[in-house]
């Protein structure tokens, strides 16, 4: 438990993050599944907590023949199968009466109009002066005319008046190259400045992704030893149990680098690996961690095949049961050679990273869903304790557990308690549940109310997307002049490719067994 003359932690998390200013969030696809899923619990999640704005409005905005009391059953049932706490049947009336529908089609001009009006509506009902929040849970071929569209209706205030506020949220994939997402970011540029547009990496609302720079920052320890002097190599490993399921449609045009390193993977290792940033202003933040990725250093022709794996599941098991390969499941080519599995070696060429190897694997149909970020320590010299070259002392690792089982540990050396001397690698465990009890928020909580508050530090900037991509290019150029018919196979419910491990024993390390 918290040391007893602490204030509760959890209640000064609560009041330190920033207020939530009155206003209407309008999800377009209100009807889909992330509304469903992530959205309504969260905004239910914040409710509980009593950080919602008093003057508040969600309007949920689709095609299918809705109403509001049909979008409240919906957001019930999703509240009932996927909030992280039960619904409290007292208090849902409140939380329902800010529920609302607007059948519309994103793209016809018509419904722009009565959205507005409908919006005016509903924001006198509930005390909300015209700050508007629109969520576009769309694909994002549709972004350009939904913005063009909003504008059109007048329903875009300028970001530096002194009017109501308007703030647009967009989910990934930000286009599928650095092309494509140059032409979204100049599509939303159009519309929107800058500060009004908040682009969700969902991994950066993790409360453990945040704690790395709590825990590098907020402690004297741990950063003098966080640079090559100390560091010999880095494991970011984001490991997924289930298989494509339902999305082969999206996924088979996309694939593990695309859907997982280009954003959630460089976004961790560019908590784990920038420099202190001297305030916690968004921009600040944010171009700190921009410089990590400008110092990635570019992995091009022969090195791609060198330094990077990528490799597709084939049948095995999950939890006991069969499972079909990649190539089985609905919606999937039978030839498709879209990766399910990357694993990769990078170098970050700057003083502090200079020679530091960073391992990443990812891959969908691993044993289990963990995630987690080990940083490996330089070993001891060999003498005193470490004098057997045939038996080398356990390096201290630090290894933080992104999910699930969130906390961190540090392994070191302790003696074996006996006479003699023998040393013997223990842990030191911090883990979220038994500390802190409670279960720790959702991401989309946290990144909603930040919007609702318009603070942008968890965000991607447009440069950031931008510069990954330029980094990830290559790579997928090579892919695509190497023309593969086939690509490694790992059995479902494996660890991944033979090939991975040899991208380790190269450099004589190995992946952890997590
Ligand atoms: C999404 C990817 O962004 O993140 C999915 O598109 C992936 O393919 C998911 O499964 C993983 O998120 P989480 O929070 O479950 O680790």
């Amino acid at each position: 438990m918290p040391e007893r003359d602490e204030p509760n932690p959890l209640a000064a998390g609560l009041s330190q993050s920033l207020l939530a200013q009155p206003c209407s969030l309008a999800i377009f696809g209100g009807s889909g599944d992330l509304a469903k899923r992530k959205l309504v619990p969260a905004l239910y999640n914040l409710a509980l907590d009593g950080v919602l704005p008093a003057n508040f409005a969600v309007v949920g905005i689709g095609r299918s023949d809705f109403d509001d009391e049909t979008f409240r059953d919906v957001a019930r049932e999703g509240v009932e199968r996927f909030s992280r706490r039960r619904l409290d049947a007292n208090h849902w009336p409140d939380f329902e009466r800010s529920l609302f529908y607007h059948r519309g089609s994103v793209d016809d001009p018509a419904s722009y109009a009565e959205l507005k009006a409908r919006l005016e509506k509903i924001e006198a009902a509930c005390g909300v002066s015209g700050n508007r929040v629109f969520y576009l849970s769309i694909p994002p071929d549709r972004f350009r005319t939904c913005a063009e569209q909003l504008r059109a209706a007048g329903l875009v205030t300028p970001s530096d008046g002194p009017g109501p506020f308007t703030r647009i949220i967009v989910e990934k994939p930000i286009g599928h190259d650095l092309a494509s997402a140059r032409e979204v970011n100049e599509t939303l540029a159009q519309v929107f400045d800058e500060r009004q547009i908040f682009r969700i990496d969902h991994y950066l609302g993790k409360e453990t992704v945040q704690n790395i720079l709590v825990m590098r920052f907020g402690n004297a320890i741990f950063e003098p030893l966080w640079n090559q002097k100390y560091i010999d190599h880095v494991q970011l490993t984001v490991a997924e149990a289930e298989g494509v399921g339902t999305r082969a449609g999206y996924y088979e045009g996309a694939g593990a680098l695309r859907d997982m390193v280009q954003n959630h993977i460089l976004q961790l290792l560019c908590h784990v690996a920038m420099e202190p940033p001297w305030s916690l202003d968004p921009d600040v933040v944010r171009d700190h961690k921009l410089e990590v990725i400008q110092c990635l250093r570019p992995v091009t022709g022969d090195d791609v095949d060198a330094r990077v794996v990528r490799a597709q599941y084939g049948a095995g098991f999950h939890r006991g049961d069969a499972v079909p390969g990649y190539r089985q499941e609905e919606g999937v080519g039978r030839d498709s050679t879209t990766e399910t599995y990357v694993a990769l070696q990078l170098f970050i060429d700057n003083w502090r990273w200079a020679g530091v190897p960073f391992y990443l694997r990812t891959g969908k149909r691993l044993p289990k869903r963990a995630s987690e970020i080990a940083v490996h320590f330089k070993d001891v010299p060999q003498i005193l304790f470490n004098r057997d070259r045939d038996a080398p002392l356990a390096s201290n690792v630090l290894a933080l557990r992104i999910q699930p089982d969130e906390g961190l540990s540090l392994r070191i050396s302790a003696k074996l308690p006996g006479p003699q001397v023998q040393v013997y690698p223990v842990k030191m465990d911090f883990q979220y549940g038994s500390t802190f009890g409670e279960q720790s928020p959702e991401a989309y909580e946290r990144l909603l109310l930040d919007v609702m508050a318009g603070d942008a530090t968890l965000f991607m900037r447009r440069d950031a997307v931008e510069a990954s991509w330029a980094w990830i290019d290559p790579i997928l150029a090579a892919w695509e002049r190497s023309g593969a018919r086939w690509l490694p196979e790992y059995d479902a419910g494996g660890w991944g490719p033979v090939e991975a491990d040899r991208l380790m024993q190269s450099s004589g390390r190995r992946w952890r067994t997590l």
